[in-house]
């Protein structure tokens, strides 16, 4: 159980809160996921959407790393109407099946990060663009790479939520809260310097500037791509279960994105203003957009840290 959930622990989680609580119960076999309300961000992650995407991503490779390991979970989501913080129960049985072919993403599990590097502008091979989608489909969720124009008008929104960021003191307080700049020892959340990524010197990609006022020490400057390839996953509704639902479906498609030898970062400014969030609807389909992603090839990013296992699991 502990080297399951040290694999679900992987997963990206907005500014790397790690807003995750398992519990397993010895007897009866049943590990239950939380989310963590002290982990929330109230200012910027309205109703806690982002918070399920994270433990969504959590979730999936933590179906992963149980059929990787022979066992097929079973998992029920928001299993308890009396319990919000209580995302699933999941019980695990054994099986050589793996009917929904996730023991071949357990590789990339410890390999996918959040790139914040230029990528080359290499174009994506139309037939990875498919696998990708159907990685969304598998689990519910749908992803759409965006045309040219779409492209022009996301990053105008991803601009435009920037601009919001810079003016409002308390988004800008809660994320300085996650960025780990001077820390004693290495953060074992938060996002550290080391993986913010250079400035951008030159490119238009939509990569987050998280000290937009403050420059810490060694971030240089670097020249991104200027026609970035973009996709909005999105589900068709818009309620806690298709948050968990795009957060699956989101780290499928990452880890699928890994296996193909693809960097990926996420993006979700322009989603966290409600006003700017519509506009980045694909005008073709009905849905609710939950997360963007970049896509490309790049350099190795540098890591995240995570919070020990023993933190995040208790066994009872
Ligand atoms: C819902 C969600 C929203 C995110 N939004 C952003 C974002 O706007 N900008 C960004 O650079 N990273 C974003 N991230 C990526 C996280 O910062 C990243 O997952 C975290 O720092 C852990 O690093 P890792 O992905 O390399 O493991 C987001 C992740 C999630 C799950």
């Amino acid at each position: 159980m502990e080297d399951v959930v040290g694999s679900a622990i992987a997963a990206p989680s907005m500014h790397n809160a790690q807003p995750w609580a398992f519990r397993f119960v010895r007897g009866s076999g049943l590990l239950q996921l939380r989310r963590d309300p002290a982990r929330a961000m109230p200012v910027t992650d309205l109703g806690d959407r982002a918070q399920h995407l994270g433990c969504g991503a959590a979730l999936f490779n933590l179906r992963v790393a149980a059929a990787h390991a022979g066992w097929e979970p079973q998992v029920s989501l928001l299993p308890a109407h009396d319990e919000a913080d209580l995302l699933a129960d999941i019980t695990f049985r054994p099986s050589d099946a793996d009917r929904d072919g996730l023991a071949a993403l357990f590789r990339a599990v410890p390999r996918r990060r959040t790139s914040r590097e230029p990528f080359t502008g290499e174009p994506i091979a139309e037939e990875l663009c498919d696998g990708l989608r159907g990685a969304a489909v598998a689990e519910g969720a749908r992803l759409t790479f965006l045309g040219e124009w779409q492209v022009e008008s996301v990053l105008e929104l991803t601009e435009e939520a920037a601009y919001r960021e810079t003016r409002d003191d308390a988004v800008r307080a809660e994320t300085a809260h996650w960025v780990r700049a001077a820390t004693p020892g290495p953060p074992t959340d938060g996002i550290p310097v080391s993986a913010l990524g250079p400035r951008m010197y030159d490119g238009r990609a939509p990569v987050r500037d998280f000290t937009p006022s403050r420059r810490p020490g060694g971030q240089v400057a670097a020249v991104f791509e200027n026609r970035p390839c973009l996709a909005v996953l999105s589900t068709p509704h818009d309620h806690p279960l298709d948050w968990l639902t795009a957060g699956q479906a989101m780290e499928r498609v990452l880890l699928q994105a890994t296996l193909d030898g693809l960097s990926t970062s996420l993006s979700s400014q322009a989603i966290e203003w409600p006003e700017l969030r519509w506009a980045v609807r694909d005008p073709l389909t009905v849905g609710s957009p939950q997360i963007l992603l970049r896509l490309g090839y790049g350099p190795a990013p540098a890591a995240t840290l995570r919070r020990p296992v023993s933190e995040v699991l208790e066994i009872i």
